[in-house]
């Protein structure tokens, strides 16, 4: 593609306005990086989400490199591709409702497939082999054992078509490692990310009512949401309600700069679990909020939300080992982050200034 060869560190990211892909900018600028971020800004109203992009050179001073595209659209895809010479891609970009996925299977298989074909052919097209996708535990189904190490047999037990999609395209980038030589491709399964950056600039801003446990129970404390129904207390769990490994964005974002430096000694593919190793029960988090807010959070018992399973948590040592990174935020700096977001941003990024 005659490009100049510079030692500037280009990474695209795709999905990087979104909340995960925000605060994983913050960090790929912190660390030396020029992050190029593609987004369609289809998860929030019209425009918004440019308003992370505009929080991130408040947190950095930096503006972000960013176009409005669409990644099912190759061509402006592919015009990205012969601007910058990529050190590497992050992949974030796709849909993310596993209830929405459930009544838009359809949706979900052209988007999330669609979006990372695209961005394979042309990585091929241009000689780009590094690639971080975010994948998910939910790839494992109801877990054997606990805690859930990368060599868990994955694709079993899935009951929605999003967790089907992070399936499928693990298994794209496994039979694309095994079939050609060069790639080095890292599948990191996300377990429960939360909070915000610390600055309260950016976080997590979900369009109508949250599906994920604590936006949900930041908006009960700041009373834009009544109470909490809480989806069952009869598992098999200390307390009754689910556990869940929960892991600080920023944490989380830390391990995407990681496993950039790693990406050589990554020989075809790999899957590595960015998680803290330690449950929490959903009322433990829901106390946790409660501390860090200084308000009460009323709830419900209700019924198990279907497919939902007990407890789910990472044995991280495999990302404590080849990554040599670790999570270090507690839940309750998890919780005072988040808290910090909601009071700055009661309606969540506004579309005025
Ligand atoms: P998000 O919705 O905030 O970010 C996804 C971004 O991708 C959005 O900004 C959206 O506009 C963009 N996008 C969607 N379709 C696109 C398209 N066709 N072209 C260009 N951009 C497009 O969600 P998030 O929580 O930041 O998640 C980021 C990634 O991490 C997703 O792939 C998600 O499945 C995965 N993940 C999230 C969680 C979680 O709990 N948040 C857990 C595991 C995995
Ligand atoms: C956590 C716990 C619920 C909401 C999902 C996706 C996963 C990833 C993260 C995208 C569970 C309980 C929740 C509520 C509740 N997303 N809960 N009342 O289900 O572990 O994972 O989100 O990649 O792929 O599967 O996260 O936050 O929805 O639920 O009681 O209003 O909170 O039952 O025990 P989950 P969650």
């Amino acid at each position: 593609s005659g490009q100049m060869t510079s030692d500037v560190k280009y990474v695209l990211v795709t999905g990087g306005a979104g909340y995960i892909g925000s605060h994983t900018v913050v960090e790929l600028i912190q660390e030396g990086y020029v992050p190029v971020v593609l987004d369609n800004c289809c998860n929030s109203t019209k425009g918004k989400d440019q308003r992370s992009l505009k929080r991130i050179k408040l947190i950095t001073g930096k503006n972000v490199i960013f176009y409005e595209y669409d990644l099912l659209d190759k061509e402006k895809l592919e015009s990205v591709f012969q601007k910058y010479n990529f050190f590497a891609v992050i992949h974030f970009a796709g849909l993310k409702s596993v209830t929405e996925s459930i009544e838009k299977p359809m949706e979900y298989y052209e988007v999330n497939l669609g979006v990372t074909i695209n961005l394979i052919e042309c990585m091929k097209e241009y000689n780009v082999t590094k690639v971080v996708f975010s994948s998910s535990a939910t790839v494992y189904g109801p877990p054997q054992k606990l805690p859930v190490d990368e060599d868990h047999r994955v694709g079993k037990g899935l009951t929605n078509p999003y967790g089907k999609t992070k399936f499928f395209i693990e298994e794209i980038f496994r039979d694309l490692a095994k079939a050609e030589d060069g790639w080095h491709i890292a599948l990191l399964r996300y377990f429960n990310p939360v909070g915000s950056h610390v600055s309260g600039l950016i976080g997590e801003d979900p369009q109508g009512i949250p599906n994920n446990l604590m936006p949900y129970v930041s908006q009960v404390a700041i009373g834009r949401l009544p109470f909490l129904n809480v989806f069952g207390n009869d598992y098999d769990t200390h307390d009754g309600t689910g556990v869940r490994d929960f892991i600080h964005v920023v944490d989380l974002a830390k391990g995407h700069t990681a496993a950039l430096k790693k990406m050589d000694s990554i020989d075809g593919c790999k899957a590595i679990n960015l998680g803290t190793g330690t449950g929490y029960s959903v009322l433990e988090a829901v106390v946790a909020l409660e501390k860090a807010s200084g308000k009460k959070v009323p709830y419900k018992f209700g019924p198990r939300r279907p497919g939902d399973l007990g407890d789910v948590h990472a044995n991280p040592n495999l990302a404590g080992k080849f990554l040599e990174w670790r999570a270090v935020k507690s839940l309750d700096d998890m919780c005072t982050d988040l808290w910090k977001w909601q009071t700055m941003n009661p309606q969540g990024y506004e579309i005025t200034p």
